[in-house]
């Protein structure tokens, strides 16, 4: 299952990791109203795939969100008008396809360690003080570990796998989606 996941998505990846803002992160350029973008972005696409995969696993980690919400309340970001305009564009109908979203979300912590570490170089927010999403914390991983051990644990059948898959396809292309959206801020 992981390994056809990975290998279906990889693309995706790819190109969203290419056009994704984080990228002005990695070379320490972007602007305050760039980062709040950012922050704003994740918060709405987190939250959304957050509530639907909750739907059919009750004990999944609402973290991501709440701790962007943290970041955003600091910064004086509004998330709760723009999420209406989302809210009814992803749906998971079982709880293989939150399966399959929950495989996007996880999986992206990963990039997540990359670039905190990478903000702590971004002179245009020296003056926020505490970063609360991109954290750089260890613990970000865990819920990545611990997805692999349960994939790992159990078997699913071909069409399992295929459904999960477009579930995980089709939630990157959500990601993409929302990160479209680019209200604009005042720095
Ligand atoms: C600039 C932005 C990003 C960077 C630099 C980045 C970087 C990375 C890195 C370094 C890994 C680890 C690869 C490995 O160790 O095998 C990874 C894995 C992953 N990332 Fe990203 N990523 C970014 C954005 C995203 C986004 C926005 C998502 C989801 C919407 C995402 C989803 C994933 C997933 C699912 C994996 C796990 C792949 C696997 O091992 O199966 N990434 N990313």
């Amino acid at each position: 299952m992981l390994q056809t996941l990975r290998e279906q998505t990889s693309a995706l990846h790819k190109e969203i990791e290419k056009d994704n803002t984080a990228g002005l992160i990695m070379d320490h350029s972007i602007t305050m109203s760039e980062y709040k973008l950012l922050l704003l972005q994740n918060y709405l696409a987190y939250k959304i795939v957050e509530d639907e995969i909750k739907r059919f696993q009750p004990q999944f980690s609402t973290d991501k969100s709440e701790r962007l919400a943290e970041d955003l309340i600091l910064l004086n970001v509004d998330f709760e008008a723009p999420i209406a305009s989302f809210k009814g564009d992803f749906h998971c109908n079982d709880e293989i396809e939150a399966l399959g979203a929950a495989y996007v979300l996880e999986g992206s912590a990963m990039g997540g360690m990359l670039i905190a570490r990478e903000l702590q170089d971004c002179t245009n927010l020296a003056s926020i003080a505490k970063h609360h999403f991109f954290n750089g914390d260890r613990k970000n991983v865990q819920g990545w570990k611990e997805f692999m051990k349960k994939v790992n644990s159990r078997e699913f059948s071909a069409e399992e796998t295929q459904k999960a898959t477009l579930k995980a396809q089709e939630t990157f292309l959500f990601f993409g989606k929302i990160f479209d959206y680019q209200p604009q801020f005042s720095a």
